[in-house]
């Protein structure tokens, strides 16, 4: 696989084979993704890996967060998103959009606002993937440092397509980032930034089957002196 394919075809994958990911491929996969560049080659990414009884727990503690509130906002000062109101609305449609192909796929209408609600929870048990990677990042890093964490994900992602492995990021478990801070017994300089889960996907589910859409490429890229 080239890495253009490997780029072209990943997809958010948000169906799961239940089928292990062996220990020492994944380590294998991590460290080969260390090798992401990072500003002064500080590598300021953490992960932690839970499969197994480790994952259970994680869902266990979603189940709990989300039994109270199940779209409550996401604690502390990081946003998963930006207040759309106060950017150009681009980013906002762009948003929607993916949604909206999204419950198409599936077959939940917008006003089936409970079974939009009901399918996203399956964020919270890693959508049946047999392993769930957490992002841990040092809240005194810059913005240069986040992006650096953001290299780091894509090129695991990218790594896990090579493999034949799906996986999906998930900021979605912001949400519950004071839980697994407390959970995962990090010291107060650091926070779960995002998840990811990663495992086989499921070629039959159709919610593996959607392409999201890019800008065209007018909208983000100027050429200048060519
Ligand atoms: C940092 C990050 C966090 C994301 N969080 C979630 C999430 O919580 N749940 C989810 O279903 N998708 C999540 N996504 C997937 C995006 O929705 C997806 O990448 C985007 O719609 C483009 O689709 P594609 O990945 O299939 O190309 C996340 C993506 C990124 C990069």
């Amino acid at each position: 696989m080239t890495v253009s394919e490997a780029v072209r075809q990943r997809i958010s994958t948000r169906a799961f084979l239940d089928e292990a990911i062996p220990k020492s491929e994944l380590a294998d996969l991590l460290a080969t993704a260390q090798r992401s560049p990072s500003g002064g080659n500080l590598q300021p990414w953490k992960v932690i890996a839970v499969s197994g009884e480790a994952k259970d727990e994680i869902i266990a503690i979603a189940q709990r967060v989300l039994a109270e509130d199940p779209m409550g906002p996401v604690p502390g000062d990081r946003p998963v998103y930006p207040d759309f109101k106060l950017i150009d609305p681009v980013y906002d449609t762009r948003r929607k959009r993916v949604g909206e192909m999204m419950y198409d796929k599936i077959g939940i209408p917008k006003e089936d606002r409970a079974a939009r609600i009901q399918w996203f929870m399956h964020n919270y048990r890693f959508f049946g993937a047999p392993v769930g990677l957490f992002f841990i990042i040092d809240t005194r890093m810059g913005h240069g440092q986040w992006a650096h964490m953001g290299m780091f994900m894509q090129t695991i992602a990218l790594l896990a397509e090579e493999r034949g492995w799906g996986t999906c990021m998930q900021e979605c478990w912001a949400r519950m980032r004071v839980q697994l801070h407390d959970h995962f017994g990090l010291d107060e300089h650091h926070m779960v930034y995002s998840g990811m889960s990663i495992g086989i996907p499921d070629p039959n589910d159709p919610v593996n089957d959607i392409y999201a859409d890019r800008a065209p490429q007018e909208e983000v890229v100027e050429f200048r002196g060519f």
